[in-house]
């Protein structure tokens, strides 16, 4: 029988799982592909570390040219993560004419323009579908699934660490700071948690996913990017009131020929499906111009979600050799030469409707002035809410405006903070009151 020769990089989280899978699932990924997939070898920083894997004939080593470089592989399967090494193995894999699969959403992200390329001139594939929102098989539907239609919008919850955070921040009433040593605590969040708290890891797979949507190399530089420290339990408890949901969304968008990719917290209606997608749990929401609006939803993250994607590109590249039809689908569903680079929106030129929180003194005249720079900047104000007194502390000030551009939110905000009366930067959440 024919065989797929593979070799692993790392052996962490993700590469337990998929050596699990490879080693425990032999049979059934036979009778699926007519292929066996053989792991020949692993190669790991720390290979004397015990995996808890009894590994048969499997060869572990630290020399990770014994993978990229050697004559019996292949199929480099990368799960070390972080751009270098990585990038390097890579480029020396796709030279030595292996395909390669990878879950490192950091490295496409940045160096897909480099990547895919080579892979394309050496005629080898490089398949990501694990790279983002781990079991959810997003990357095939885009590719495939959808490729009839011209794809619109695109929006999801893209990082389960923050998803986690949001939803224990409204389910205990506790601050960000708890919240987050909590999630540490628990293995949610990483020690150094900015890749996921400061939106970057849900950037970086927002850029994959609108590369394929929108038929260009991914980059990360065109997105604009904001994560939820800011977002403080006095939003969430004001959302909630509202009737809103607060969640970290990646949403690119494309109208007019103009695309907007941003990674920010937004509010979304409580009755909407997204509003529903509640802790580590991940969702996307692909609106295409014929299929309308289809929805995703599933484990983002975890050693066996995402090393099952991992092994179902495994399993793709083995029906694909088998059948002699490699390069069948490119990798961003477009022909290399139909891809493009987008015109971008500009943040200013965003429009719709905010959440304005300010903390003011408690004395009269001081609502008429806020409402006075407002009207200046001719935003309309939809509803104003404030609760609490005190003669003392600042109160919360909270204000919904109806649809305007971001450049007059961000004009009106930055001279309500020349206010004597306003007593802390104010604060602004997009609203999203259509999704669905
Ligand atoms: N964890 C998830 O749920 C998840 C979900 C989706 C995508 N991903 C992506 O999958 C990839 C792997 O993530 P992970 O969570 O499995 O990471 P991990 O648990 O930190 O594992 C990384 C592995 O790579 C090895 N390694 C790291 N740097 C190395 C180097 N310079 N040389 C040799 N070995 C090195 C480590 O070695 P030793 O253990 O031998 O010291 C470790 O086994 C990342 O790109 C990540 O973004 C992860």
């Amino acid at each position: 029988m024919q065989e797929l020769r593979i070799g692993v990089l790392g052996f962490g989280v993700v590469g337990r799982g998929v050596v699990e899978l490879l080693l425990t699932q032999g049979e059934l990924l036979r009778q699926r592909t007519g292929v066996v997939l053989r792991l020949v070898r692993i190669a790991t920083r720390t290979p004397a570390r015990d995996r808890g894997l009894p590994l048969g004939e499997v060869e572990l080593t630290d020399d990770l040219q014994r993978v990229v470089s050697a004559d019996d592989i292949d199929v480099v399967v990368e799960l070390i993560g972080g751009l270098e090494p990585a990038r390097s193995l890579l480029m020396t894999a796709l030279q030595s004419g292996k395909h390669v699969v990878t879950a490192n959403k950091a490295l496409l992200a940045l160096y897909g323009h480099e990547l895919f390329p080579l892979a394309a001139a050496r005629q080898r594939e490089l398949l990501f579908e694990a790279a983002v929102a781990g079991a959810i098989p997003i990357i095939k539907v885009l590719r495939e699934s959808l490729a009839a239609n011209r794809i619109d919008q695109l929006y999801g919850i893209l990082n389960g660490t923050c998803n986690y955070i949001l939803t224990e921040m409204r389910e205990q009433g506790s601050p960000f700071a708890e919240v987050l040593r909590d999630a540490q605590a628990k293995g949610f969040a990483e020690a150094d948690p900015s890749f996921d708290v400061d939106g970057i890891d849900a950037a970086h797979k927002l850029a994959i996913l609108a590369a394929i949507s929108f038929g260009s190399y991914p980059d990360f530089q065109q997105i604009h990017i904001e994560g939820i420290r800011h977002v403080s339990d006095i939003d969430i408890q004001w959302a909630t009131e509202m009737g809103y949901r607060i969640k970290l969304l990646g949403i690119a968008k494309q109208d007019e020929g103009r695309v907007e990719l941003r990674v920010q917290p937004t509010m979304v209606p409580v009755g909407s499906m997204v509003a529903s997608v509640e802790g580590v749990y991940n969702a996307v929401f692909v609106r295409g111009h014929a299929a309308g609006t289809t929805m995703y939803h599933g484990r983002g993250a975890g050693e066996r979600p995402t090393a099952s994607s991992v092994v179902a590109d495994l399993i793709d590249l083995a029906r694909s050799s088998r059948a002699g039809c490699g390069g069948r689908v490119a990798p961003f569903s477009m022909l290399p030469e139909a891809l493009q680079q987008f015109p971008l929106r500009q943040t200013d030129d965003w429009r719709g409707e905010y959440y304005l929180r300010l903390a003011v003194a408690d004395r009269p005249g001081v609502l008429a002035e806020v409402t006075q720079v407002l009207a200046r900047q001719q935003i309309s104000i939809d509803a104003i809410h404030q609760k609490g007194r005190s003669a003392v502390a600042a109160v919360p000030l909270i204000m919904v405006t109806h649809a305007t551009s971001e450049r007059q939110i961000r004009l009106a905000l930055a001279e309500m903070e020349q206010l004597d009366a306003v007593q802390e930067t104010p604060r602004f959440i997009r609203i999203e009151p259509n999704v669905v």
